[in-house]
């Protein structure tokens, strides 16, 4: 492999990171095309010259996606020959986390993790989706925000406004039942089809598209489409400080106990008792003592 650097602005092209961060933070796509000079180190790679060639480098199962679902909720995971023979029959093929068997891939999903400033605990991963003609997916949003480089063939997204929840922590795909959490803090019913007020983008090779957390979108291949993803997943406030309240916690033999609930007894007392020390100490705490914990731990 050569040495042409894989990076933020290898995917952000003409914004400048504080641009970028601006269209992440309002929840605005952007696309941009004419990227192969750019992403040669990516899209020249041997294993991309098609979907036989990664099928046949490949050595994990691959998720076929069901045509009626059309999404990762309904879908099989098969050995590469099967999943080769079902997108030659019309079903989308997944490959997963592809970064696992690329050591460059997870050096560049690194570099641009650390560039936009997500969290070291930020779940980074690369999918290959091999999508026929006329196939695509379903609609619904993520948690997570994609880069989207499309490798072969021509495939149309529809993306459009999330009026329903902000900041959603889990995906939802529209016409099956919100997870338990995500219904509990959205107050708003979730529609029951793709809003009309969407755009349209139509990536060909070498096109880039960002798809923020939240957006609501969905695809069909107008070929035979092969595209690449960086997808960021990075961790919330509330994970931050979920993970550094219990990492600071634990030292306290007293929250390691054991808890035995009483509704009225001296054990909820207890309870009491450490929540309002608690409370006395948070007046003090402060962003650096909680990001110390969760962050600079990388070697
Ligand atoms: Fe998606």
């Amino acid at each position: 492999m050569s040495n042409t650097e894989i990076n933020l602005k290898s995917l952000i092209g003409d914004n400048t990171r504080e641009e970028f961060l601006k269209l992440l933070k309002s929840r605005t796509p952007f696309i941009s095309h004419g990227n192969t000079e750019a992403l040669k180190d990516l899209i020249s790679l041997p294993f991309f010259d098609s979907v036989e060639s990664l099928a046949a480098c490949w050595r994990d199962t691959v998720d076929v996606f069901n045509s009626k679902i059309a999404d990762e909720i309904s879908k099989t995971s098969i050995s590469p020959e099967d999943a080769l023979n079902e997108y030659r029959n019309g079903s989308c093929i997944l490959f997963n986390d592809v970064n696992r068997i690329i050591p460059d891939f997870d050096m560049w999903n690194q570099k641009i993790r650390r560039e936009i400033g997500f969290s070291e605990l930020t779940y980074v991963r690369n999918l290959v989706y091999a999508t026929p003609a006329g196939k695509g997916n379903a609609p619904h949003f993520d948690q997570n925000f994609n880069f989207v480089i499309q490798l072969e063939g021509t495939k149309k997204w529809w993306l459009a406004k999330n009026k329903t929840i902000n900041n959603p922590m889990t995906r939802h795909v529209i016409g099956h039942p919100a997870d338990d959490e995500l219904g509990s803090y959205t107050t708003k019913e979730f529609p029951e089809s793709f809003p009309e007020d969407c755009t349209e983008y139509i990536l060909e090779p070498g096109s880039i598209l960002f798809v923020p957390r939240g957006v609501w979108h969905m695809t069909e291949a107008v070929t035979d489409a092969v595209s690449f993803n960086f997808t960021f997943t990075p961790p919330t406030w509330i994970d931050i400080a979920t993970i550094a309240l219990r990492a600071k916690l634990s030292h306290s033999e007293k929250w390691r106990e054991s808890a035995i609930i009483d509704n009225k007894g001296s054990h909820n007392s207890e309870f009491n008792k450490l929540l309002n020390g608690l409370s006395a100490d948070v007046e003090n705490w402060k962003s650096v003592d909680f990001l110390d914990i969760t962050e600079h731990q990388e070697k």
